[in-house]
């Protein structure tokens, strides 16, 4: 796994203490809410499970799984729902997580049928932004790194549902994605 690996773009380390600083900036900002953290599948697994236990707060979590991406590194542009959350969220002020806010097509369509079933609050947590790739406008409230237009894998992020357990985020080998 680690030959397919081109280089470390954003090690261990960087992303523990990356991660601590939005527990605690979270846990600032929503004191007397009612957190609803929604976990956006696969890619977010890794984040969502640091990020729970960096927040000092009572809090609940929720899990939905959208589609926008085949096998290959391109956006399709469409977003499928593969699996809606389970809890009703009337009252609830939602933090989505996010692994990566690319096109921004995916939050913008969450965003749009989140708000639809009126929560108290919406909000973006993505740990990874890529400025440079936005066709859709989408404001996160909360950046984990901003990286450049490369295509990242690790720490949850996949190529081709490979290499979402290395513990750190990399960028891999030309070769792997055009054999
Ligand atoms: P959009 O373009 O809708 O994309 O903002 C968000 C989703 O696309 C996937 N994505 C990536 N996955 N490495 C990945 O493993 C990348 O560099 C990358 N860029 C986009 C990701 O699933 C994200 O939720
Ligand atoms: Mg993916």
């Amino acid at each position: 796994m680690k030959d397919d690996v081109l280089k470390t773009l954003i090690g261990e380390e960087e992303l523990k203490e990356r991660v601590r600083e939005l527990g605690e900036q979270i846990t600032r900002d929503y004191q007397g809410k009612n957190l609803l953290l929604v976990s956006v599948l696969k890619g977010s697994i890794a984040f969502m499970a640091d990020l729970m236990r960096a927040i000092d707060l009572p809090l609940s979590i929720d899990f939905m799984a959208v589609s926008s991406y085949g096998a290959g590194v391109k956006t399709s542009g469409v977003v499928k729902i593969i699996k809606d959350l389970d809890i009703d969220l009337k009252g609830y002020d939602l933090l989505i997580v996010e692994d990566i806010l690319d096109s921004g097509m995916t939050l913008s369509y969450i965003m749009e049928m989140l708000e639809a079933r009126e929560p108290s609050s919406v909000k973006i947590c993505t740990l990874l932004d890529k400025p440079e790739r936005r066709q859709v406008s989408v404001a996160p409230a909360y950046v984990g790194f901003t990286v450049p237009d490369e295509f990242v894998i690790g720490y949850g992020l996949d190529y081709d549902e490979k290499y979402r357990n290395l513990p750190y985020i990399g960028v891999l080998k030309p070769e792997v994605y055009t054999k």
